[in-house]
Parts: structure tokens; sequence; C-alpha cells
């Protein structure tokens, strides 16, 4: 028998939890009812509502014989709709097809609506003591802690080495016991946030622990790839100085001086038409510059020129020398842009 299981089960007979109603019993239609509410509600909002359900509906011959409004009724506030409905086509189904007797083993009762391999184990061995791991998010979470696995457990490859890895631990005996040690150890030792890990059976096993990661596993969600923006600029330099663009006050670095910004789409030889009336500007484009806001990253890419002197300023814009430039409070990309402007000896 793996170590690891046999001293959750010691565990589990003096510090687990006992008194759960659904713990007073081996029929298959209390533990499956138990287990599809507790899929994804606290064990302390269920339990009213676990009794209420069971006194209405004490037996799977009831529950599919009632109309699906009177389910939805007493489902009411669980949430997760979806869970009420499966219940009740799953209660027709066992009635229809299994005459009214639940299936003996998990890969039966995995066929049911509503039923996933976790949910079929956890029954099978509730009731039957099925030798058959159960994988929900507690017990993810321990194994990922305890044998320091890394990698977002949401994630295809990670679930199947943790499906491996539950199976590789089942005990010889005490299958009816184990799947509740482990739910009890996640749910009041191995927590997600403070983990009591000096009340922890198996710590001195624990690669988190051993490693100070307790807080790093699970391996959080990756974060979705950052969206990507681009635009242009005009580095448009005459006489030491360059052409500095107050932007509009909405939108990002809204009022600050920057180098002006092309439209979607535009030549920088149609923005200095449009915007300052140049005709026959010729442009250069330089090395772009990445910046990485909260929520996007932005490349700029700059298009540089050189005119022969200075149109006076107008409206908005004006020439900044690079002395100047200090004061102005530019966007940090568009500094870093004419700082090496500066630096290659073209400003
Ligand atoms: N969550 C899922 N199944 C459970 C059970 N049998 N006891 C406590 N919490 C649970």
């Amino acid at each position: 028998m793996s170590q690891f299981a046999e001293t959750l089960i010691a565990w589990q007979a003096h510090h687990g939890r006992h008194d759960l109603p659904w713990q007073q019993t081996r029929d298959p239609y209390r533990v499956w009812l138990s287990e599809i509410m507790l899929q994804q509600t606290q064990v302390d909002t269920v339990v009213p509502y676990y009794q209420r359900f069971l006194a209405r509906f004490p037996d799977v011959a009831s529950l599919a014989a009632a109309p699906l409004d009177e389910v939805l009724a007493l489902w009411s506030g669980l949430g997760y709709y979806a869970r009420a409905r499966n219940l009740h086509r799953a209660a027709q189904g066992v009635m229809q097809a299994h005459g009214g007797t639940f299936p003996g083993t998990a890969a039966d009762l995995q066929a049911l609506p509503g039923i996933g391999r976790s949910t079929a184990a956890a029954i099978a061995a509730f009731c039957f003591g099925e030798k058959v791991a159960i994988l929900d998010g507690n017990v993810k979470r321990v194994l990922c802690r305890h044998f320091g696995i890394e990698g977002f457990p949401g994630e295809r490859a990670i679930e199947q080495q943790l499906w491996a890895l539950a199976e590789s631990l089942l005990p010889a005996t005490g299958n009816d016991i184990y799947p509740q040690a482990q739910m009890d150890l996640g749910a009041t030792v191995c927590t997600r946030t403070k983990p009591r890990c000096l009340h922890c059976p198996v710590n001195a096993t624990c690669i988190a622990r051993e490693s100070g990661r307790e807080h790093l596993l699970p391996t959080a969600r990756p974060r979705k790839a950052t969206p990507q923006r681009a635009c242009g600029m005009l580095l448009v330099r005459a006489q030491g100085a360059v052409l500095l663009e107050q932007r509009p006050s909405e939108g990002i670095w809204g009022g600050l001086y920057s180098l002006p910004e092309l439209s979607e789409g535009e030549t920088a030889e149609a923005a200095v038409r449009r915007k300052f009336g140049w005709h026959g500007v010729a442009f250069e484009r330089g090395e772009d510059i990445r910046h990485t806001f909260t929520h996007f990253q932005l490349t700029i890419t700059p298009w540089l020129a050189e005119l022969a002197d200075q149109p006076p300023a107008g409206d908005g814009w004006r020439w900044v020398s690079v002395d100047e430039l200090e004061l102005l409070g530019l966007p940090a990309p568009v500094r870093r842009m004419v700082l090496q402007a500066v630096r290659r000896g073209i400003l």
C-alpha cells in the first residue's frame, strides 16, 4: 500500500470529518446527490439543501417521477442549474436503463448525465469500496504540492499526469475512506491560501513544503497572450530640435507632448501633409520600440526625416531642443525613441 494513502487514511480517522449527512450512508442515491451538490458549492451551503431535497425525494424513483420544475425549485439558490437538470435526467436513466438500481461501478456511473470521472469514482469508492482514483480541485492541489508538480493543472498533459499519479497512490484496502481523507485534507489543512502545514500528516515528504513553494503550487492558470497594438510616429528634426505634438486629452498619454502619431494605414508623408500641410518630405524607417502596458503591448515604428529649417510652430505642436526635452514629461517609450536618435547622432 502506498505510504501516502496509508498515512492519510489513518489521519482521517482522528482528524477528518465524520458527521456530514452524506457520510452516514452507503446509499448511492444519497452519495450521488451530495457529490453533485458539492461540485460547485461549499459544504455549509449544501447541508440544508441536501436535507430538504431528500425529504421531498427520498429515493431515485421519486426524483425521476417529479416534474423538472419542482426539482429546479428545490435547487433554487444553489446555482449551476444544469446540475439539477442532469440530476433529473440521470434519475430517469437509472429507472429506465437500470431498473431503479444505481450502477455499481465507476465506469457505468460515468455514463449517466452530469457524472464526470471524479464524481463517478467518488460514488463508487464511498458506496462500493471500488479502487478508483478521484481528482477534484482539492485533490489536484494536494498532489501538485506534495509531489512538486509544475504546470497549470487545467492543462491536458498535467491533468493526465495527475490522474496517473492519483491511480498509482491508491491503497490496497480502505478505498471507501481514502477519497474522504483526501477531500478533508484539501479542505481543512492543504487549503488554497494559508495551508496549515504544521498539521499535515504528510508534511515530511511534501516537495512544496521542502522547497518553500506551497504558495506557488499548483501553478496558476497562464495569463492570456497580451494583445498587440502597433502605431507609427514621426521623428522630424530641424536645426537640433525635434517636432512634438500635444496628444488629445482622451486616450493613452492624454494631454502629454509626444511625437506625432500616424493614423492607421497612413504613410508618414501623408501624415505631415494632413497635420502640418508640408509636401515632399522624405522619410526613412527607424528601429521599432516596444512598450508593455497592463493590458496590451505597443510597438512603435519611428519615421525619421530632417528639414533644412524650422517652419514656425503651430496650434498644439512645437519644436523642442534636446536640452528642453527633460522638462516636458514625454511618455517613456517616446522619450527612449528620441534619446536613441540623440545617441545615434541624428539629433
Ligand atoms: N466535496 C466533494 N465531495 C465531498 C464530500 N464527500 N465531503 C466533503 N466535501 C466534499
